[in-house]
Formats: structure tokens, C-alpha cells, sequence
């Protein structure tokens, strides 16, 4: 398998255009997104200037990927909150768009808890609205520098277990700076280890069926200008058989408080290979992705979304199945503690992952936020 060839961007001229950013024009404040649904084609801006417009948003993963859900769920309730929209109707529609990552409902409360707050202290809304946009700030700038530590315990732990560098690291999914204030979270870690050297291919899964490996990280990846590789989901078995993958890493959209992991459907499937080929699995999350209120990984609600995205091809392509076949399409899987090696959090890395160990961490955590 060649290890030489370096992609290059299918965009010739990227820019530079941030996931996600509030603006402040004439007509009034707006979230500004990339829109996802559009890449790796053409690089545009969604402006949503009503909640109604960012729920569908994030719906139609024209926004996506924990962190950010987050982040944008921060944003939407500051949005409704500054053009004096009802914040509680607001922060009911956000939290309840897309239901398995935790870190969605985390910033819609985040930032609602400080409107509510402020607006307690002297009943004017104006000055809460403020309080409320002052919170989805703080958790984009959080999450900013939380991906900057994940990348360092992420790399550190890479040269621990697999001494000498020249990773072969199999990723699945997106967890770059399209879910991030930063540069991510597994990807971050991947981006870390091309900067230092060692890593001589990213195998990028391409995510079916709306193919995130694809059309996302391989964009990002080659505009880092990466060693990466794209394959189908299902060619993953004999990637590990030929013994060209030297660890897995995956990002989070929930850490149950037994360490279960659910993440794009896919994930499992890659960890009971791992497990099988003594590779290390590795999850890498900021801490606002553990939820201690969920058990276990049976207690995962897992989102289930339209069979069409797996009868037609993505993008309005047409179908690729009979009319009326039905579609098995949960968004998500959950996979055991037993077959995660280590989970990476900005506050360090978890090895083994017990629930005894998640608690200890979760509370040490500067930030940690339960419930
Ligand atoms: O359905 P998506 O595209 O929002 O799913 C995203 C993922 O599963 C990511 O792997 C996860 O959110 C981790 S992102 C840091």
C-alpha cells in the first residue's frame, strides 16, 4: 500500500471560514455557519437569524459533531435572548433537535442558566441577553483550548503505546475544526502527530451513508495537507488483517457514566476489530461530553433518522435501492468500556476506562458540569 501520495484539497482555493460565528450586522444579530451539508464542494455560509432556522440547521447537519452542537445550541439561545424572542420556548426547541450528543443539551442550559441568572438580579432583558451570549463565548473559547490539551495527552499517549512513530491511525466520522472552537478532538490528535512527524497515514472511514469521513475530515485532512487515505466502512476488516492499522482513534457525542461510548454508527465495529487485532482504540472527548446521568450505554437514546439517507445517494443524488425499500439508519452506536483502551479528555487520559475512574476524573475536572 503506498504511503507516499498526499492528497490535495478538492476546494483549489480554500478559505479560511470559521464552523461557527456570531455577527452583528445591521439587520441585526445572526449565527453565521459553514454549512456542512455543502462541503467538500463549495464553501458557503448559512446565516440563521431565528432559532427556527438554526434548529433545522442542526437537523440537517448543515451544523454537526458534539462540541459544536454545543456550541451552537449556546449561540441559539443568546440569538433568541438579543432579538427578544421567548428563551424558554427557544431553549426547549434547541436542546430537543438532535437527542444522543450530550454536549447539545449542555450548552443550551449553559447558556440559558445565565440568562435566567441575570435576569433575576435586576428583570432587565437586555443585560441577560448580554449574559446569555457572554456564555456561548466562554464555551467557544473553552472548547478551543480544550482541544489544543486533547491534542498534547493525545499524542503524548500515541508515543507511549506505540514507540518509534510512523503511526497508521484509521479514524472514523469528523473531529476536526468543523466541530470545534478548535481543531477538534481524535482529528486534532491525528493533526498533532502529522505536525511532530509521526504519523505516516490518516485512514479516513468515509462514514456511510452521509459519508462525514468523506466529504469532511479528507477535506480537512488534506488541507493540512496530511498522508490520508480514504476507504469504505466495510473495507476496514482487511485493512486490520494486513496489519496496516497501528491504532484507532474516534471522537464522542456521549460517554455514559459506565465509560460506554456512542459515537457514529461504525464506531463498534471498528473496536471489536481492534480488540481482535490487538490495536488500541482510542476515544478522544472534552470532558462536557461525559454525561454521569446516563448509566450506561444501554441508556443511550440513540437518534434514528430517515431510511432515505441510505436509499439515495447523499447530496440528491437518486436512489440507489428499490422505491420502497426500508431502511435500518440509527445515526449512532454505543461501544462497551471493555473495548476502549484509553478515553482522552483535556483534563488527561483515562486507562483503563471504569466508571470508578471516569467519576474521579469528571470531579477533578475544573470545569466539571454533571447533569
Ligand atoms: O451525526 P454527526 O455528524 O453529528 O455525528 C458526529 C460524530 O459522530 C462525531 O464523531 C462526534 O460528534 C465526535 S465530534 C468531536
Amino acid at each position: 500500500m503506498a504511503d507516499q501520495d498526499v492528497h490535495s484539497p478538492l476546494v483549489s482555493e480554500p478559505t479560511e471560514l470559521p464552523s461557527l460565528r456570531w455577527d452583528e450586522p445591521p439587520e441585526g444579530p445572526v449565527v453565521v455557519l459553514l454549512d456542512q451539508t455543502r462541503l467538500p464542494a463549495e464553501e458557503v455560509e448559512l446565516v440563521c437569524t431565528d432559532v427556527p432556522a438554526l434548529v433545522r440547521a442542526i437537523q440537517t447537519l448543515a451544523v454537526r459533531g458534539a462540541p459544536l452542537l454545543g456550541i451552537a445550541g449556546a449561540y441559539g439561545v443568546a440569538l433568541a435572548a438579543v432579538r427578544g424572542y421567548d428563551v424558554d420556548e427557544a431553549t426547549a426547541l434547541l436542546a430537543g433537535a438532535r437527542p444522543t450528543a450530550v454536549n447539545l443539551g449542555y450548552g443550551v442550559r449553559r447558556a440559558a442558566d445565565a440568562y435566567r441568572a441575570a435576569l433575576q438580579v435586576d428583570g432587565d432583558p437586555q443585560r441577560a441577553a448580554g449574559a446569555a451570549l457572554a456564555a456561548a463565548v466562554a464555551l467557544h473559547r473553552e472548547d478551543a483550548e480544550a482541544s489544543a490539551r486533547m491534542a498534547a495527552h493525545g499524542l503524548t499517549l500515541l508515543d507511549e503505546l506505540l514507540p518509534g512513530g510512523a503511526h497508521r491511525i484509521l479514524t472514523h466520522c469528523n473531529t476536526g475544526a468543523l466541530v470545534s472552537g478548535g481543531e477538534g478532538t481524535a482529528f486534532a490528535v491525528a493533526l498533532a502527530a502529522h505536525r511532530a512527524g509521526s504519523l505516516r497515514r490518516l485512514w479516513v472511514d468515509e462514514t456511510r451513508p452521509l459519508l462525514q469521513g468523506a466529504r469532511l475530515t479528507a477535506y480537512e485532512a488534506a488541507r493540512h495537507g496530511m498522508a490520508y487515505t480514504l476507504l469504505t466502512d466495510n473495507a476496514a476488516g482487511s485493512l486490520f488483517a494486513a496489519g496496516e492499522v497501528d491504532a484507532v482513534l474516534i471522537g464522542a457525542d456521549r460517554i455514559a457514566a459506565d465509560g460506554s461510548v456512542a459515537n457514529k454508527v461504525g464506531s463498534y465495529p471498528l473496536a471489536v476489530l481492534a480488540k481482535y487485532h490487538h490495536v488500541p482504540f482510542i476515544v478522544v472527548a472534552p470532558v462536557t461530553t461525559v454525561d454521569l446521568g446516563t448509566p450506561d450505554g444501554a441508556s443511550v437514546e440513540v437518534e434514528q433518522r430517515a431510511g432515505q439517507e441510505v436509499t439515495e445517494a447523499v447530496g440528491g443524488g437518486g436512489p440507489v435501492a428499490p422505491l420502497g425499500t426500508q431502511a435500518y439508519n440509527p445515526a449512532f452506536d454505543v461501544t462497551p468500556p471493555e473495548l476502549v483502551t484509553a478515553i482522552v479528555t483535556e483534563e488527561g487520559v483515562l486507562s483503563p476506562v471504569t466508571a470508578a475512574a471516569l467519576a474521579e476524573l469528571c470531579a477533578g475536572a475544573r470545569q466539571v458540569r454533571i447533569g
